[in-house]
């Protein structure tokens, strides 16, 4: 069987190894705690869930859906960044649901990028930021996220030949994996070089719903002249605990907007509509829950920072994400230092280097697992990694 030259662009699958081992500790009878994926563990809010029950026994929405959404849908993304941002959106043309910020994502690679042409991709940052280009046959620029910017881009240090190729910038804040916050006066740079380069910037908005310590996170639309040049991805999934759902939405800038439902009609046939009604449901009536989310977060952040620093693991509390991110200490690279953690304590965190070259050094740790179980994964990374 002949697999395409395409999928032989990706890089290798960081997590193979830490996976095999992961499988191998279960079947030997080790309670294994996972702190690496980024996956909410608490139900999707009852209002979302009794929407989707509503909808669902409407015959109107057993149809094949529109990739341009249903107005109930469209609206209610316009009224939530109205309120929310005070950014003003026509749900006509600049507002188109996607299944999930990763769909939509990697289905802006086919449509922006060719071969020899470029995205540029924050280094670390969410795979599909390097996978999507490479598969779409185009390249990939990394952008080194600097601590000493608040882990923003130098985007003034990328390569002159990286710049006139490229076609895309992806952006995300709150960051996955760091936890940093938009560093002040990133996005108005960032609206400047799309101007200067014909590049579409796109801002992945994941995790604006998930802050702490007061923090309001921004929309990438805020900035001015942000529509003229870019696109925001707003994923219901973390703020509203649906991963499960598949729900987002891409809004800003109309001509690219109509360039993602021009390909993505040759490709699936839209959010079925009775998600469409919850996702609305949960946009114009579950402001609440993000906030008890971000709370609960909050606690957990508390908790395992704490834990950290006891054993001698100095990390920044992050203001935003579901993540802490923390430097492996020395004598280990990211790889190494997280196989030790699975075989010294059967708890699972991220190496930093899966997410890019820039993450080498770090590890990270999700905060989507109940109180009790992320106690007790700190209590065991506590007592068998004190020493070192
Ligand atoms: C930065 C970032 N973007 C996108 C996604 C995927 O979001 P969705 O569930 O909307 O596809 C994730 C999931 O972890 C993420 O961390």
């Amino acid at each position: 069987m002949k697999t395409s030259a395409r999928l032989e662009r990706l890089p290798p699958y960081l997590f193979a190894e830490l996976e095999r081992k992961i499988a191998e500790k279960r079947s030997a009878g080790v309670d294994v705690i996972s702190l690496g994926i980024g996956d909410p563990d608490t139900p999707t809010p009852d209002v979302v869930l009794d929407a989707l029950a509503r909808a669902a026994r409407d015959p109107a929405t057993h149809r094949y859906p529109s990739n341009r959404g249903r107005p109930e849908l469209r609206e209610a993304v316009a009224r939530f960044y109205e309120r929310r941002f005070g950014v003003a959106l026509d749900p006509a043309e600049e507002i188109v649901p996607a299944l999930g910020a990763k769909e939509c994502i990697f289905n802006l690679n086919l449509a922006f990028l060719d071969a020899g042409s470029v995205a540029l991709a924050a280094d670390p940052g969410y795979p599909v930021y390097t996978g999507g280009p490479l598969l779409a046959g185009g390249e990939v620029e990394l952008m080194p996220l600097r601590a000493e910017l608040g882990f923003a881009p130098d985007l003034v240090a990328i390569p002159a030949e990286a710049r006139e190729r490229a076609r895309l910038m992806y952006l995300n804040y709150p960051n996955n994996p760091t936890g940093a916050v938009a560093p002040a006066g990133l996005f108005e740079q960032a609206v400047e070089f799309g101007r200067a380069h014909d590049v579409l910037i796109v801002h992945d908005a994941s995790y604006t719903e998930t802050t702490f310590d007061g923090y309001v996170a921004p929309s990438f639309l805020e900035a001015a002249g942000a529509k003229e040049v870019g696109v925001e991805v707003f994923s219901l999934s973390k703020g509203y605990n649906m991963t499960g759902w598949r729900t987002a939405a891409i809004v800003g800038n109309p001509e690219a907007i109509e360039a993602y439902w021009r390909l993505k009609t040759n490709i699936d046939s839209g959010m079925p509509e009775a998600l469409q009604l919850a996702a609305a449901a949960a946009l114009e009536e579950g402001d609440e829950a993000p906030r008890r989310m971000s709370e609960i977060y909050a606690r957990r952040r508390d908790l395992v920072v704490g834990a950290l620093r006891e054993i001698g693991v100095e990390v920044t509390p992050p203001r935003g994400s579901i993540y802490v991110w923390a430097p492996v200490p020395e004598g280990h690279d990211s790889a190494s230092y997280c196989e030790l953690v699975l075989e010294e304590s059967g708890v699972v965190v991220s190496p930093g280097s899966s997410y890019g070259r820039s993450g080498e050094g770090f590890f990270r740790i999700s905060l989507t697992l109940p109180d009790e179980r992320l106690v007790e994964a700190m209590e065991r990374m506590r007592s068998s990694l004190a020493s070192g």
